[in-house]
């Protein structure tokens, strides 16, 4: 299944027998991408950032079954002030920071490995050498088993690609971005600090890379296609969002699926990776449900641009 599963609310809004509940429904489904971070859900007061990644290990140790899990989580955004539910102390991409908030995350997760290994914000006072090359030192440790970048623009990939490649080090081939079906205005500033928007321009340059693959989160926009108590978020606000949405509508009732599941779908169909987030059994079996609806060209197209 190329769906990952989100698990910010794993250990604090879903306690660890719902927890456990729901990575086991998404494991007997062939689910396998779990995305974490060393800092879910810090900027919750009262919380310190490890709970997501020690929910997993909790249950990674549980079921003994590290072998069927492709892992995936990030460093860089963690604070350093204990408290601080901002991104204004963020432990950063220096070499020693790096090594650190792996070694962080390896404990929690009760692992001596991370297939992907996530950048989770940029750091711009750190030359990309210096981290790049503390990745690639994790690597040939076999502590980590790729590199992702997360929130970075795609000049910034791009060099940082170059810079890889041209030292012989482990590249970037995964991005994560947020990325649904609706296109949000040009121009945006998204109100999240940290988070960045797939652009077309990131969408072009991942179809160009055959080795970078895409992961993107905030999918569902939280609930938002089907749910009265959560607002289309604001930069979403122009003409052609209507248009997409009745489209989603349409296809989604012709085909008797669900207007996430065909979100989810026509994400899978251009070869990315949905992160969804789920907090009940039911929204994961939606999620799951959505890897049955096959979209044909015709219907991919009508989605893609529609009247
Ligand atoms: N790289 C980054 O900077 C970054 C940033 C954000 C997220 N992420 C990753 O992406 C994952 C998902 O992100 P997200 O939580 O922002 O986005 P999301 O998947 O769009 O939203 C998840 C939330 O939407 C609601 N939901 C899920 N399925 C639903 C369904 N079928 N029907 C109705 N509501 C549904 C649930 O809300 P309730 O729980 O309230 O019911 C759920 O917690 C995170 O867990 C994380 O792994 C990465």
């Amino acid at each position: 299944m190329n769906i990952a599963l989100g698990t910010i609310a794993f250990g604090t809004a879903v306690d660890e027998r719902g927890t456990f509940a729901i990575l086991d429904r998404f494991a007997e489904a062939g689910g396998t991408m779990l995305d974490t971070a060393n800092n879910y859900p810090f900027w919750i007061e009262g919380r310190t950032g490890d709970e997501s990644e020690l929910a997993i290990g909790a249950w990674l140790a549980a079921r003994g079954n590290r072998d069927q899990v492709f892992l995936s989580t990030k460093g860089g955004a963690r604070p350093t002030v204990p408290g601080d539910t901002t991104l204004g102390s963020a432990e950063g991409l220096s070499a020693p920071a790096v090594a650190k908030a792996v070694e962080g995350s390896l404990r929690r997760l009760g692992t001596d490995h991370i297939d992907v290994y996530w950048t989770h914000i940029e750091d711009r006072s750190v030359p990309f050498e210096e981290t790049l090359g503390a990745l690639n030192e994790l690597a040939v440790a076999g502590k980590i088993r790729s590199a992702g970048a997360s929130n970075m623009p795609t000049w910034r990939l791009e060099r940082a690609r170059n810079v890889s490649a041209a030292h012989g080090w482990l590249p970037y081939t995964y991005l994560q971005l947020r990325h649904t079906y609706l296109r949000p205005r040009p121009l945006t500033r998204l109100p999240e600090s940290g988070h960045m928007l797939a652009t077309d321009e990131t969408l072009d340059y991942v179809r160009s890379e055959p080795d970078l693959t895409l992961w993107a989160y905030n999918t569902l926009m939280s609930g938002a296609y089907t749910r009265a108590d959560r607002p289309i978020p604001e930069f979403y606000d122009h003409p052609g969002t209507a248009r997409r949405l009745a489209t989603l509508h349409e296809v989604a009732a012709e085909l008797g699926a669900t207007p996430n599941q065909v979100v989810l779908a026509w994400l899978l169909a251009d070869g990315y990776v949905p992160i969804v987030g789920v907090s009940t059994m039911a929204q994961l079996d939606e999620a799951i449900g959505a890897t049955e609806v096959k979209l044909d060209d015709e219907l991919r197209a009508r989605l893609d641009e529609p009247r």
